[in-house]
Formats: structure tokens, sequence, C-alpha cells
């Protein structure tokens, strides 16, 4: 049911747990399933320099918040708040139909992460 990429994802996600002071937190749940993602984002000089995920979900969900850590960090906000959840399900080449909506959880969290990073700022 899965690719490649998205077991790897799934079965050694990068950037997983909690982290201590982080600059923004952003969490979201997903109505459909009950999953809930967490992203935590450290950020200096308008970079993501660190970004970490806690997610309760299911393998499609932990795989997308994995490759989108990965496409984050290093980046500036701009460029993090730009990125979609259609662009997080792209990097991962693709979900089964039944599971694009757990994609949707990774770039919400990352999005509302950065809205509380600048609310505190
Ligand atoms: Fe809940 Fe995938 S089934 S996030």
């Amino acid at each position: 049911m899965y690719n490649e990429k998205v077991l790897d994802h799934f079965q050694n996600p990068r950037n997983v747990g909690e982290m201590e002071n982080p600059s923004g937190v952003g969490e979201v749940g997903n109505m459909k399933c009950g999953d809930i993602m967490k992203i935590f984002i450290k950020v200096e000089d308008n970079i993501i320099k660190d970004i970490k995920f806690l997610t309760f979900g299911c393998g499609a969900a932990i795989a997308s918040s994995s490759v989108l850590t990965e496409m984050v960090k290093g980046k500036t906000l701009e460029e993090a708040m730009a990125v979609t959840n259609d662009d997080v399900a792209e990097e991962l080449g693709g979900l089964p139909p039944a599971k694009l909506h757990c994609s949707n959880l990774a770039a919400d969290a990352l999005h509302k992460a950065i809205e509380d990073y600048q609310g505190r700022t």
C-alpha cells in the first residue's frame, strides 16, 4: 500500500521527539481519525535551525511529519510557511488516496508552530 520512501520514513522517522525551549509549537488534530501531531521549531535569524515532531497517528502521518522536518530544516520562515500539504505528499512520492488526509496534519502543524513563534516575538 505504501511506497518505499513512505515506509522508510515510517520505520526510521527523522527528527522525532520533544524539544526543550522551542521557539514555537504547533499542534493539530485530525477530525477524521482523532490522531494528533505536534511540531516544535527552533528559530534563529528567521531560519528554522531545528525541528522535531511527535505524532500520535498512523504510518502515513508519521512519514509525513518525518519528511516535512527534512524539507524545512534550514529554510526561512517564509519558505516553510509556503510548504503545502500537497508538497508533503508529493515529497513522499504519493500516498494512497485514503491516506491523503493524514499528510494534511504535517504542514498544518508546522504553520501553527510558525504562527506561535510569530505571536511570541
Ligand atoms: Fe489518522 Fe492517518 S489515520 S492520521
